[in-house]
């Protein structure tokens, strides 16, 4: 008798040649295999769905639970059995998960958001007459695609930005996909710890910003403290280290494609929608859980079973984005990507992350026309452990 052929694991491997291309043979999956079962690092077996069509199904299907949303399949410690905590929006389904969602969802509208662009535009300027006045070769991580987000939400929630340094290392921990178990919950103990004391000295003396909004709002329907903390952290995690690693990547790309640098400065609505497709930086897709029976292209799907949507697989799918390896501003719809999920999960904070990809990319290449990579392609550093892909550091010069 011949042994079962065992389970592939999940492709975590990026092709040798591109950094920007996602891991694994997707084309080939798309075409022969679109939904087939991978062996995770967290040790269960899920189906990875690649393509588009289906990605957004999945997402879109209200029978999927959001339990171990967005990552916990990448997490060699994760406990799949762990109950959700109450505030975890990301996770929540339901019910459960409107009522979060419907508490802060208002504060990220697009007008909500435009009337912040001033804000943006002023940060970006600061940032670059720092970098500029300081003098080449600088981090463009450190001193620009880092604090840019980082400042803009805490403005927003009402956390001083003084304290970064309390929350910046923390966030890096938690979207660790090397991080031990310990180091994890060290982190999260840490980060909530320090949320916890804010929301309490906002309680007693509350501002004009969105923790404390949190806190005042809905009297008929308070949310615990628990709750608050959970939800603050994961608005405090989110809101920067997404944004953050997708203004590094994008200057990295445009550096290398300098034809379409032009582009970006005419229509930067346009090109920041084509970055965010095809950078993909949600690199392991997001997880869902069956909670019935279900369809997904020809594959039969069994309550109880994992399920991976690959973000990066659907946002390269040829049959929906023609010449889908290319970085091409020329799209026709270019919002159709997927970078931002699909469905109830949909990233609340997309208007925001918009507006600052937008700025700091326009500022940066406005201000800086002859900004240049300071060091060899071979030489920069991947984040390919950890739940948003970008680059460690991007050593860049002028003049
Ligand atoms: C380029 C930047 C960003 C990217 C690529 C991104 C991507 C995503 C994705 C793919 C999801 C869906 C997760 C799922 O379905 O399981 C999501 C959800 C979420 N994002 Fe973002 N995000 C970005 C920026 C932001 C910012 C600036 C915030 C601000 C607070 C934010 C807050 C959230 C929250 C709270 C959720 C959970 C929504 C829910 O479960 O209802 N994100 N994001």
């Amino acid at each position: 008798m011949t042994a079962a052929p065992a389970t592939p694991a999940l492709p975590t491997t990026r092709p040798a040649g591109c950094p920007f291309d996602p891991p694994g043979n997707y084309a080939a999956l798309r075409e022969t295999a679109p939904t087939s079962k991978v062996r995770c690092p967290a040790g269960m077996d899920a189906w990875l769905v690649t393509r588009y069509a289906d990605v957004r199904a999945v997402l879109a299907d209200r029978t999927m639970s959001s339990r171990g949303a967005s990552s916990v399949h990448m997490n060699p410690n994760a406990d799949l059995d762990e109950e959700v905590s109450p505030g975890s929006i990301i996770q929540l389904d339901g019910a459960a998960h409107s009522r979060l969602r419907k508490k802060v969802i208002a504060e990220f509208t697009v007008r909500r958001v435009e009337a912040l662009r001033w804000y943006v535009q002023g940060l970006v300027e600061s940032h670059l007459d720092a970098m500029l006045a300081k003098g080449a070769p600088a981090d463009l991580v450190q001193d620009f695609a880092l604090p840019i987000p980082s400042l803009v939400i805490c403005e927003l929630l009402g956390v001083p930005y003084a304290d970064r340094s309390r929350f910046q290392q923390h966030s890096a921990t938690l979207v660790s996909t090397d991080a031990t178990r310990e180091e994890g919950e060290q982190a999260y103990d840490a980060l909530s710890g320090y949320l916890g004391d804010l929301f309490t000295a906002k309680q007693r003396n509350p501002q004009d910003d969105l923790f404390s909004r949190l806190i005042s709002g809905g009297a008929s329907d308070p949310l615990t403290m628990e709750e608050l903390v959970v939800l603050g952290l994961s608005l405090l995690v989110a809101g920067h280290e997404t944004t953050a690693n997708m203004i590094a990547l994008s200057t990295l790309v445009l550096l290398e494609h300098p034809d379409q640098r032009d582009i970006v400065l005419a229509e930067p609505e346009r090109a920041v929608e084509e970055l965010l497709r095809y950078l993909s930086v949600v690199q392991w897709g997001v997880l869902r859980y069956a909670t019935s029976d279900v369809q997904v292209g020809s594959r039969s799907v069994r309550a109880g079973e994992w399920l991976v949507a690959a973000l990066n697989s659907a946002n390269r799918d040829e049959t929906v984005f023609s010449g889908a390896d290319k970085l091409d501003f020329d799209r026709e719809s270019p919002r159709t990507h997927v970078a931002f999920g699909f469905g109830a999960h949909q990233c609340v904070g997309q208007q925001l992350a918009r507006v600052e990809l937008q700025e700091a990319l326009t500022g940066l290449f406005r201000r800086v026309p002859d900004l240049r990579v300071a060091v060899a392609r071979e030489e920069l550093r991947f984040k390919h452990n950890t739940l948003v892909y970008g680059v460690r550091e991007l050593p860049v010069a002028w003049g």
